[in-house]
């Protein structure tokens, strides 16, 4: 169930963020210097950095980290370097891990870290009650392995991310061995034109209806041949911020392990 913060609280923007927000309002714009879907884009940028600098305080000294992938986690980079905390970080893509170096994150291999204090990602669906679609960046598999190794699994997300319910598609990393008998086994899926994980998998996305994602996520689970699906289910996250507009929502879905 989605209750608001410990408090009930929002967590409101630095003012600099907000004044950048309304200047982004169609309203405000001068006639033709921007075309919707930019300003679109433009405000779902802004609503990622509050979301990720919003949970970026939550990351302290000496925590074990582990960083996700995606257009949002590059704004929780910086975020967590201006900190200037003293954290050693696990990052679950090649892209993350290179970006997290060059703000001076300590970034190890996950060969010798077994738990995480906290681990923070985004999401491509986040439902009230807690269930995730990601996999959007081909990152799943090993985003979900940080996840569960995580104390605290917090989501961060703009809100076209907010969905009353799970519509898909669901990404899936399929091994290339019997691929063809895979993608039969878990029709309808389709192949994604991107290059191999970063573990060698093949990148699909299911394309059937979702009418009960635990099952589905049972289903795609259970399939040889599938490494692993982009559903995660409500109790493997803890927190998630919600910005829409120049507002972020923190829901609290558990407290940590
Ligand atoms: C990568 C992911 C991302 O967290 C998800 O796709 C959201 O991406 P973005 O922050 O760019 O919207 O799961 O595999």
């Amino acid at each position: 169930m989605v209750l608001g913060d410990a408090g009930g609280r929002s967590v409101r923007r630095p003012a600099r963020i907000r004044s950048s927000t309304t200047h982004l309002r169609p309203g405000l714009l001068v006639a033709g210097r921007l075309p919707d879907h930019r300003i679109r884009v433009l405000g779902a940028d802004q609503e990622k950095k509050s979301a990720a600098e919003a949970a970026a305080l939550l990351v302290e000294d000496g925590m074990l980290v582990g960083l996700g992938t995606g257009s949002t986690v590059a704004f929780l980079l910086p975020a967590i370097a201006r900190r200037r905390v003293t954290v050693r970080c696990v990052a679950t893509s090649p892209r993350t891990e290179e970006a997290a170096r060059a703000l001076g994150l300590q970034v190890e291999s996950f060969g010798d870290i077994d738990r995480f204090d906290i681990a923070i990602d985004g999401a491509d669906e986040v439902t009230p009650d807690g269930w995730l679609i990601k996999g959007g960046g081909a990152a799943h598999t090993r985003e979900k392995v940080v996840a569960t190794a995580a104390d605290r699994f917090v989501v961060i997300a703009d809100s076209s991310k907010a969905v009353p319910r799970l519509h898909g598609p669901v990404p899936v990393e399929m091994l290339e061995f019997g691929l063809a008998a895979t993608m039969r086994l878990i029709s309808p899926v389709t192949l994604r034109d991107v290059p191999r994980s970063p573990d060698g998998g093949v990148i699909g996305d299911y394309q059937g209806s979702i009418d009960d994602p635990g099952a589905l996520a049972a289903m795609l689970g259970a399939a040889a041949g599938v490494v692993d699906h982009g559903i995660f289910p409500p109790d493997l996250t803890a927190d998630v911020f919600v910005a829409t507009g120049d507002q972020v929502e923190h829901r609290v879905l558990r407290s940590g392990r």
